[in-house]
């Protein structure tokens, strides 16, 4: 357990005495134990303290950010929950009472992260990221200890509709990452808003369940929503307005932002949502249920009976049981309606049924929504499986139309390979729990999108199924390479395949849901920062990978910490304009409201019957209505069911994606030389 008391330690301040010069100071403050908030150091005045009802006085710290003039003010390592240990491992929050304390809490420091358990090669966006807090993700601290909060706000007087307020949830496969590294100062000083961001619980500590009511999962989640609850009912204390709450996040964070959208409980407690390159419609999003083949594994390493397992784990001690039993499986997000259907203190489920279906009928939260991806979401992995080792290929000068096919062909084996075995697991399942909850099961199976074939939860004699691989194939290959045999050319289309297959055409199904209800508006970031400091893993070929927006949105360029990095006027004028998209859209609805500088752009709003994003580049620019949604949502599940044609009972309903309105699937839709035609505007 960490002490409590946020102090600062001598090394801490020495480093700020060295703060003049960035550069150095990253280097020495390289060994250094806790991150800090980018720009901390020496003779910050005080920002005045802010008394939080039911809790006490906290004390902030003024930022100035000479490169924008203005200055923020913020308050570090807010508790918002009970501390999750003992017996509140393995349990929702508890928020009432709520933390409280006598003396004034110094707000100068964060608090340390949830207890994580970071990828050996972590990603080089989260590299940018913890180099700016002189820190590398191994030596962050950390404790079980770590249901807090940082509140970002500008300098000054409040205006009377008080600031509107955008609440983050960082990114990290809900195994890792932390709220640290998300220095909200120059957000909040040049765009007025208040920029709330949140620990939860993380890896087994977050997700854990044993598919009882006794351990359902999902405590992660709840955490977001506690830390929302606390938004609702404290923020106007910080000048902020709990009328206007826009939750946003990128990965993990945004599949996040897509459950509260459809979790019952958060419904009411925010009014915006943006999601960056993920959603809850992602086929690695949310499990039908916990994964029970673990639990058995977790009794045998932690010496437990499997009969008392939960209550044995939370004896564990808490860094163990992460090392030992955080690599197990993926710790995530689970539906747990099933496990609480008989719940004796009546707790409501997070996640009553899949995503897929509450969206079909309607039971979401009917809110303004920006949602998008980035044009080469996964370039920085997509050539590691069949080339590097682990080395880090960047696909060379590009590559050839049998390297194409082969890429295309892996990935459909490996999606088969996970299809088949998640079956498998349900059919096992329903033998043994055979009469128990059918109907429930039934309801989370059916509409489970994901890429199609994974729907057919209840395709009986399904298990042992096979795709006819070379079909499957043939139609993405005459999609995306057809037209040329050039190598860099190839390499793009795949790499474009990929994220339009798994991002764009999810982020597509969810604005067809919610552009019924309200504004929606969709986005591709298509920029490749100038910079070449920033991502120096980058090959010259990738635009827009994964994490790229990031340094943009939260205005990088601008920040203290980040000054050794070589930007350019262009960066600097992308990252105006991200911010003040991202911050309109909090304020207006509207990410290209006009009263402000420097958008002299329209955005329109997503259209189903004739789906356009925004190209967000260096002159962003609506596109031309996309027909990559009607492939991936329409065709492509029709083409997965009819090569699987030889298994009992699957048909194409089965194979298809939940419906989404669509005015006209034709017949001609269905025929594959019109695909070739499409695929000319790929290029
Ligand atoms: C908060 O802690 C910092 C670092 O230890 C210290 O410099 C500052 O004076 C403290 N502020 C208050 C209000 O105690
Ligand atoms: C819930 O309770 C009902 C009635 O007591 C019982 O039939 C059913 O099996 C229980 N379901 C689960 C999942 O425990
Ligand atoms: C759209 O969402 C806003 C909040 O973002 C809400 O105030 C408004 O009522 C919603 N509109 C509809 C038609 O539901
Ligand atoms: C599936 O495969 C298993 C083992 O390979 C076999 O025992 C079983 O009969 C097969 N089921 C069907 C429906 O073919
Ligand atoms: C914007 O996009 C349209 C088509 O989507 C294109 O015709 C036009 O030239 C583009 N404008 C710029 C400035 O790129
Ligand atoms: C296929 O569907 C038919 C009719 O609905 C049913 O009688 C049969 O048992 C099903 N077969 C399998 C293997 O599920």
């Amino acid at each position: 357990m960490s002490s409590s008391s946020p102090n600062r330690s001598p090394r801490q301040s020495l480093c700020a005495s060295l703060m003049l010069a960035v550069a150095v100071c990253v280097c020495v403050c390289g060994r250094v134990v806790a991150a800090q908030r980018a720009g901390s150091g020496i003779g910050y005045r005080e920002a005045p303290a802010v008394n939080i009802r039911r809790q006490g006085t906290v004390a902030g710290v003024e930022v100035p950010l000479n490169k924008i003039g203005h200055r923020a003010w913020t308050y570090l390592g807010i508790p918002y929950a009970r501390p999750p240990v003992g017996d509140l491992r393995f349990a929702p929050p508890k928020v009432d009472p709520p933390p409280s304390w006598n003396n004034v809490r110094n707000g100068s420091v964060h608090m340390p992260g949830c207890i994580s358990d970071p990828p050996a090669r972590p990603h080089p966006v989260n590299r940018l990221f913890t180099s700016m807090s002189g820190s590398s993700v191994d030596r962050i601290r950390m404790s079980e200890d770590c249901l807090y909060l940082n509140v970002y706000r500008p300098e000054g007087a409040v205006p009377d509709e008080k600031f509107p307020v955008m609440v983050w949830f960082h990114p990290g496969d809900f195994h890792w990452g932390t709220p640290m590294y998300w220095d909200a100062s120059v957000l909040a000083a040049r765009h007025k808003v208040i920029v709330v961001t949140t620990a939860y619980r993380l890896n087994i500590l977050g997700f854990y369940t044993d598919n009882t009511a006794g351990a359902s999962g999902n405590w992660g989640l709840m955490d977001q929503a506690a830390a929302l609850d606390w938004v609702q009912r404290n923020i106007d204390s910080f000048g902020g307005s709990a009328q206007s709450v826009t939750v946003f996040g990128q990965g993990a964070g945004a599949v996040s932002v897509g459950l509260h959208v459809v979790s019952p409980g958060s419904r009411d407690k925010f009014h915006r949502a943006i999601s960056m390159s993920g959603n809850a419609l992602l086929r690695t999003a949310v499990a039908s249920e916990g994964p029970s083949d673990v639990l058995d594994a977790l009794a045998d390493k932690f010496n437990c009976f499997r009969n008392t397992l939960t209550g044995c784990l939370r004896n564990v001690e808490a860094e163990t049981l992460v090392k030992g039993g955080g690599s197990l499986t993926r710790w995530g997000p689970v539906i747990d309606g099933p496990a609480l259907v008989n719940d004796s203190n009546g707790r409501e489920p997070f996640l009553p049924d899949a995503p897929a279906a509450l969206m079909d009928n309607g039971r979401f939260a009917q809110v303004a929504h920006m949602i998008g991806y980035n044009r080469m979401e996964d370039a920085f992995d997509a050539f590691d499986r069949t080339d590097g080792g682990g080395g880090g290929d960047d696909g060379g000068d590009g590559i050839t139309r049998e390297k194409f096919e082969t890429l295309v062909r892996d990935m459909l084996l490996d999606e088969e390979a996970e299809d088949r075995k998640l079956r498998q697991q349900q059919q096992q399942q329903q033998q043994q729990q055979q009469p128990a909850a059918a109907a429930s099961e039934e309801a989370a199976g059916s509409s489970d999108g994901g890429d199609g074939a994974s729907g057919d939860a209840d395709g009986n004699d399904g298990g042992n199924c096979t795709m006819n691989v070379d079909f499957v194939t043939d139609t993405i290959v005459l999609r995306y390479v057809k037209p040329t045999d050039d190598a860099e050319t190839l390499r793009r289309n795949f790499v474009t395949m990929l994220a339009n297959k798994v991002y764009g055409a999810t982020s597509y199904r969810v604005a067809a849901y919610v552009s019924k209800y309200n504004v929606t508006y969709v986005y591709r970031y298509e920029y490749k920062v100038r910079a070449v400091k920033a991502l120096p893993a980058a090959a010259e070929w990738m635009d827009a990978p994964h994490g790229a927006e990031l340094p943009m949105v939260w205005g990088m360029p601008y920040w203290p910490a980040a000054a050794a990095i070589d930007w350019t006027t262009a960066d600097r004028r992308m990252s105006d304009t991200m911010m003040a998209l991202w911050t309109n859209f909090a304020k207006h609805s509207d990410p290209a409201h006009r009263t402000s500088s420097p958008i002299n752009f329209r955005w329109d709003e997503f259209q189903p019957r004739m789906p356009r994003f925004m190209a967000l580049d260096k002159v962003p620019n609506m596109s031309l209505p996309d027909q990559e949604s009607d492939f991936w949502n329409q065709y492509y599940p029709k083409v997965l069911a009819i090569s699987q044609q030889c298994c009992p009972n699957f048909t194409v309903d089965s194979a298809a994606m939940p419906a989404i309105p669509r005015p006209s699937t034709s017949v001609a839709f269905l025929l594959l030389p019109f695909v070739a035609t499409l695929s000319s505007s790929l290029l």
